[in-house]
């Protein structure tokens, strides 16, 4: 249904109209009693051959919404009712901050890609942590948290203070994210020294915490392996928990839209199918390089169970979605996990 009616209607509208659209749509069709039902009937599928323990955490399935969908918290209960094993929200910054300017997101149907450059636009920590002392769902969420764009660098490391304090009590794992391409000078972070200082600040706060929280470092994929070997060492070093592969990428060699059209759309990273190779292969370089010392959230270009499985198979531990809910509607996580079994019997 999704792909024959909705998306049709969906890809009407602006990205950024369809995107508010879908989450009054979602949380309309929650509100209504026998929607619920149908809707967990439909989308969930447990088996405990899908549950997985990774950094401490018990997750119920390997497949989890990827940030940037749901950025304030806004819909973690009906998520969890599609199915999902895990929900990270955020990129989260102290201040609420608009993002960029419209238009800021972008669909290139014919590489089943997405550009974006939204800019981290939040309602600011303190408003998700209103929403999460709601919540009523158990899923397992992370907490994916990042710096004011009016931040300088050098003060980078107070921001995600700020966010990891607010957000302790409420999230079960964080995300720093410092590869996002669309906060002027963010990746820069991603540097050996001031990525080492910042993860050691970071972790330092959070093991002064009464029950610390796994922390995870989302990195880009256009690193180079020198880079990754820099990535490697910083987080044994620091001793962070894992590492989410990857975020959007500013390459755009592998896209087939027309040079013109891409290059009218101007800034952004790109998701989606075109996306996936790179990714998987930053997930192998890392395993392998890591011999498997820590744990690798794989995400980028996942449409299917043989995409996440490629990604298990280069040493994710679990996976994430976003542009290919886009693209395939909310029914795929239950393909993944129907895929995931199939594949787990053989
Ligand atoms: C519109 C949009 C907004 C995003 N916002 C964030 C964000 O705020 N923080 C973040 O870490 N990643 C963000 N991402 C990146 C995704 O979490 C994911 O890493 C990336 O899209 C690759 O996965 P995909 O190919 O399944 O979309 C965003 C992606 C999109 C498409």
């Amino acid at each position: 249904m999704y792909k024959s009616i909705l998306k049709p209607l969906f890809f009407l509208k602006k990205p950024e109209d369809a995107h508010h659209f879908t989450f009054d749509l979602t949380k309309l069709t929650f509100n209504l009693p026998i929607a619920k039902s149908i809707v967990k009937a439909s989308f969930q599928l447990d088996d405990p051959r899908l549950e997985r323990e990774v950094f401490g955490l018990k997750f119920k399935n390997p497949v989890g919404l990827a940030a940037g969908f749901d950025k304030d918290a806004k819909l973690i209960d009906e998520m969890a009712m599609l199915g999902f094993g895990f929900i990270e929200i955020g990129t989260l910054t102290p201040k609420p901050q608009d993002g960029n300017p419209l238009p800021r997101l972008f669909r290139l149907p014919q590489d089943e890609s997405l550009v974006n450059r939204m800019g981290f636009n939040n309602g600011g920590v303190l408003n998700a942590v209103e929403r999460l002392k709601k919540r009523k769902s158990d899923v397992i969420v992370g907490g994916n948290i990042g710096k004011n764009k009016v931040t300088p660098n050098e003060n980078a490391v107070d921001d995600y203070l700020i966010c990891l304090d607010a957000l302790h009590p409420y999230v079960d794992y964080f995300v720093v994210n410092v590869s996002s391409p669309n906060t002027p000078n963010l990746r820069d972070l991603q540097e050996k020294e001031p990525l080492k200082q910042l993860l050691q600040a970071v972790k330092t706060s959070n093991d002064q915490k009464e029950k610390p929280k796994p922390i995870l470092l989302k990195i880009a994929p256009d690193l180079t392996d020198g880079q990754l070997d820099d990535i490697v060492e910083i987080v044994l070093e620091t001793k962070i928990d894992g590492v989410i592969a990857t975020n959007t990428t500013i390459d755009r060699s592998n896209l087939t839209t027309e040079a013109s059209q891409v290059e009218a759309i101007g800034a952004g990273g790109v998701s989606g199918k075109v996306l996936a190779k790179r990714s998987t292969d930053v997930i192998r370089y890392l395993s392998t390089k890591s011999n498997k010392a820590f744990p690798i959230i794989g995400v980028g270009g996942i449409f299917s169970a043989e995409d996440a499985i490629e990604k298990l198979e280069a040493g994710a531990s679990l996976v994430q979605v976003y542009s290919g809910m886009i693209y395939e509607g909310p029914g795929l996580i239950k393909k993944i996990k129907k895929g995931l079994l199939a594949y787990f019997s053989r």
